[in-house]
């Protein structure tokens, strides 16, 4: 099978590619400006994939000629620095790929999206749940759904969007256990953490990720298929301080615990947007035989291991 992947220089998209590879069939196209994404991440398998270094806000139809399926990764990945000129830019290059997939006759299209369509709603969220997002990157993505949908029922073409819980792992530049393991490097006397600490979510690994990708893009038989994508517990953020801490200290990078200081923050949340809570319903995918393997707190812990040796 044909299979171009945007953004598969990036944390995910590097994990996803490397998968795909594992089957000798497939045959990889990557397009990424490498804007967020880098060239080393794709080191391992570069010669054996297809790769244009390409922002996708632009001419692309000719990459995806003869192309099955696309998996549409690039975006600007982060929550708190999102607004209103990356909601348009995100929106911009998700029509080109999807103009570009319905040209092109392409059959399926499998779309990153973000529990932050949700906002700040019921816990235990199920994919029926209505979306109200409350920041730019959450409006982003539930604008980018819409798109993907319309496009699948208007050119026949087959929709997962997969609405992810914080995904975390090896290659991940961005995030909670990323900032706080650079920022102890920099400083390991003092560790300053957004919020009061108490804000609460769901962290999945990036291996758990890909193979409920995998399980949804193979057993989802409706034309837009819509699936929450995390795990059944939760970690609090001042617990991933205390685990990155931890870490810290067995890799004999820090001697002893550093003073922890709360600042900036919002109603108690990291920064005005912030979904202070969230847990997901998964058992949508779960009944087709999606199961994590790592609980949020297994996938913190080897997240830190991999960062600390990054
Ligand atoms: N990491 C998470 O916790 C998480 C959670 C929910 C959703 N997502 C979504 O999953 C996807 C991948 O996220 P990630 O964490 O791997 O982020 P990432 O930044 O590592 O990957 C995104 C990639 O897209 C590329 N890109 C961005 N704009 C581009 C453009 N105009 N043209 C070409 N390439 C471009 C970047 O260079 C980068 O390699 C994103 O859509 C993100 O919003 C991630």
């Amino acid at each position: 099978m044909k299979i171009l992947v945007t953004g598969g220089a990036g944390f995910i998209g590097s994990n996803l590619v490397e998968k795909l590879l594992e089957n000798s069939e497939n045959e990889i196209i990557v397009i990424d400006d490498l804007s967020g994404g880098k060239k080393e991440f794709m080191e391992p398998f570069i010669d054996k994939i297809e790769f244009h270094e390409k922002d996708l806000v632009g001419e692309i139809d000719n990459y995806f000629l003869e192309v099955d399926e696309v998996w549409h990764l690039a975006a600007n990945p982060d929550v708190k620095d999102s607004s209103i000129k990356t909601f348009f830019r995100d929106l911009e290059l998700t029509k080109n790929v999807l103009e570009a997939c319905k040209k092109n006759k392409v059959k399926n299209i499998l779309f990153t999206s973000s529990s932050t369509v949700y906002g700040e709603s019921e816990l235990n969220t199920p994919e029926t749940c209505e979306t109200k997002p409350i920041s730019f990157y959450g409006a982003t993505k539930l604008a980018c759904e819409a798109l993907v949908s319309t496009y699948c029922s208007l050119y026949k073409i087959n929709g997962f969007i997969f609405r992810l819980a914080n995904i975390i792992g090896k290659n991940s530049t961005h995030g909670v256990i990323y900032d706080f393991v650079n920022k102890l490097k920099a400083n390991n006397s003092e560790l300053e953490i957004l919020g009061d600490g108490t804000q609460i979510k769901s962290y999945l690994s990036v291996d758990d990720c890909i193979n409920g990708m995998f399980v949804a893009g193979k057993n989802a038989k409706d034309q837009i298929n819509v699936f929450n994508l995390g795990t059944k517990t939760q970690t609090n953020v001042k617990e991933i301080a205390e685990i990155v801490v931890e870490g810290m200290i067995n890799a004999k990078l820090i001697e002893e615990k550093p003073e922890f200081k709360f600042v900036g923050g919002f109603e108690g949340g990291g920064w005005k947007g912030d979904v202070k809570e969230m847990l997901l319903d998964i058992s949508k995918l779960e009944k087709l035989g999606f199961k994590p393997v790592n609980s949020s707190q297994d996938a913190i812990r080897e997240a830190v291991r991999e960062t600390i040796n990054s």
